[in-house]
């Protein structure tokens, strides 16, 4: 079911950037917090200015006030200035220059080591960690912590980009950054004001008929909502003049083609082992 705007709502820009040209009825339950949130867009270009310590600290107090299963807080944060230390980050996710040129890296961990630490400070046993689900924990308490931080970033006025390539050579990015056994890096996150000549802009996201499930999970408005995504975002290319080849689907397809696809990832299991995760 795709979802079409009530007869005498006006166009809520914000809602129009994020759904392409699919109008949402979300219009009505709008508030400044939620239009932050849909103002987001990934920044890849960053002046050189540093961010403040105190702004450092107010992302990471927005970080640490997300959700914790049992509130083990599994995570932890390395925030790298270091120009060197940046540059060989960036060298280990693909060389991806705007890790280069953030003037700040957070890098997120799933962290076991510290309640690993707390458990044999007191003799107790810490068998639990050993489990896949422990290492899950960590990860969801994270991404949690890293969304937060994300947000709060852009409420001051700062740029943010996700960089999943920190797990592309995971053993290289713990040595770099001193990491204990059963520390990982999730996710980096470049921080930075953003360059106002090289401006990103909102990306369009599937319609909510995509995403959104009333009671039970149903697949049916699912071909003709990834068809009206493909559009949108060729229109979102277009304007960007962004060259990318081929539709949405088949570009996303080809990013899971196989092993090969996933830049050194396949390996994540091996890895995870040799950071001394055990992974029951
Ligand atoms: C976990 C995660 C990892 C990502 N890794 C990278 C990355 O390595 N490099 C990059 O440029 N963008 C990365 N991104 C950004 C996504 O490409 C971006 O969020 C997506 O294209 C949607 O665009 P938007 O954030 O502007 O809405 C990552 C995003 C997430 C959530």
């Amino acid at each position: 079911m795709s979802v079409t705007p009530g007869p005498h709502r006006a166009p809520h820009p914000g809602l129009e950037a994020r759904y392409g040209s699919t109008a949402c009825p979300a219009a009505d339950a709008l508030n400044p917090f939620i239009e932050q949130l849909l103002s987001h867009r990934s920044v890849r270009a960053y002046l050189p200015d540093p961010v403040s310590e105190a702004e450092l600290a107010a992302i990471i107090a927005a970080a640490q006030s997300a959700a914790s299963s049992s509130n083990l807080n599994l995570w932890s944060v390395v925030a790298v200035r270091d120009a060197d230390t940046r540059a060989q980050l960036a060298h280990c996710a693909g060389d991806q220059v705007h890790v280069r040129e953030a003037p700040l890296q957070l890098v997120w961990l799933a962290d076991l080591a510290r309640l690993r630490h707390v458990a044999a400070q007191l003799g107790r046993p810490s068998a639990g960690l050993d489990y896949t689900e422990l290492f899950l924990t960590a990860v969801i308490d994270a991404a949690l912590a890293a969304q937060n931080a994300a947000a709060a970033a852009e409420s001051l006025g700062l740029g943010t980009v996700y960089i999943g390539g920190m797990r592309n050579q995971p053993e290289q990015v713990a040595t770099l950054l001193g990491l204990p056994s059963e520390a990982f890096a999730v996710f980096g996150m470049c921080v930075g004001r953003p360059d106002p000549t090289k401006p990103a802009a909102v990306k369009p996201r599937p319609a909510q008929s995509v995403v959104l499930h009333h009671e039970r999970y149903c697949q049916d408005p699912l071909d003709a909502g990834v068809e009206a995504y493909n559009q949108a975002m060729a229109r979102f290319y277009e304007a960007q003049q962004m060259k990318v080849h081929g539709t949405w689907d088949v570009h996303s397809a080809k990013r899971i083609a196989g092993p090969e696809s996933l830049s050194g990832r396949d390996r994540l299991v091996e890895a995870l082992h040799a950071l001394g995760f055990k992974l029951k």
